[in-house]
């Protein structure tokens, strides 16, 4: 296979794992990221088997990394009526991986790590992408460095920038309302 050039932009859990699938295929990746250091929010992830087998495939070790077996997965209603539960005894004969749950700080730190050792991977932090130009294709940083590469992945978040250049048109990210912590503001009556 041709060994292609990849910019890919944001070292989120996305774009990292980008970058590691692209490099384990052969091709030389530079991953631009914003942030100046690693400075990762907080709660538990899950790593299902299949993403489990993926991530070992790119020399993801986890076995060093505060982890637990899940040991099913319980799909409530936000009145907390349960609408399905899957036990996970059989997950490591079924699917031939375990199923666990990891802090996602301890997830990024360590996507980040395998990629900083692979030689076919350069990690450059604090480094954000101001333009693109599709056509070359290249990014251009906020400091002014052109950047050129073969194919551009946009990975950067939530709040992508990219997003509305692909799409022709604004669309910003919607609340769904269901969240508990930040409920639908309530009407009050007078
Ligand atoms: C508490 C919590 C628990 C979660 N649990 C689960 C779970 O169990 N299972 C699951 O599947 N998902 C879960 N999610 C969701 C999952 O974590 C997110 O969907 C995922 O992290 C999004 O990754 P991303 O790479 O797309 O974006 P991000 O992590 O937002 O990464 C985007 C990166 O791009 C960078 N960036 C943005 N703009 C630029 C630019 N112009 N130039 C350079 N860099 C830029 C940003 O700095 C950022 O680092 C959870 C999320 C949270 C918050
Ligand atoms: C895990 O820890 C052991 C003992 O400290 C060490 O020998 C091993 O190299 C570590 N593995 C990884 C992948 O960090
Ligand atoms: C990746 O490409 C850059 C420039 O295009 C080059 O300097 C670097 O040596 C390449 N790295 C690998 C591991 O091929």
């Amino acid at each position: 296979m041709k060994e292609l050039k990849v910019i890919v932009v944001g070292a989120g859990i996305g774009g990292l794992q980008t970058a590691l699938a692209l490099a384990s295929d052969g091709h030389n990746i530079t991953i631009l990221e914003t942030a100046k250091a690693f400075e990762e929010v907080g709660a538990g992830i899950r790593i299902p088997p299949n993403s489990l087998k993926l991530s070992n495939s790119w020399g993801v070790d986890f076995s060093n990394v505060s982890k637990i077996p899940s040991m099913g997965n319980r799909f409530l209603d936000w009145k907390g009526s349960v609408l399905l539960s899957v036990p996970y005894d059989d997950i490591q004969s079924r699917y031939g991986a375990p199923y666990y749950f990891l802090h996602r700080a301890d997830r990024v730190r360590l996507l980040a790590e395998t990629a900083h050792r692979n030689p076919k991977i350069e990690l450059r932090m604090d480094c954000k992408v101001a333009s693109y130009d599709f056509d070359t294709p290249s990014v251009t940083l906020a400091g002014g460095e052109i950047l050129k590469a073969e194919i551009v992945v946009c990975a950067d978040g939530i709040k992508s920038a990219v997003r509305d250049r692909v799409n022709g048109r604004t669309i910003p990210p919607q609340d769904t309302g269901d969240g508990l912590p930040h409920p639908r503001p309530r009407k009050t009556s007078a």
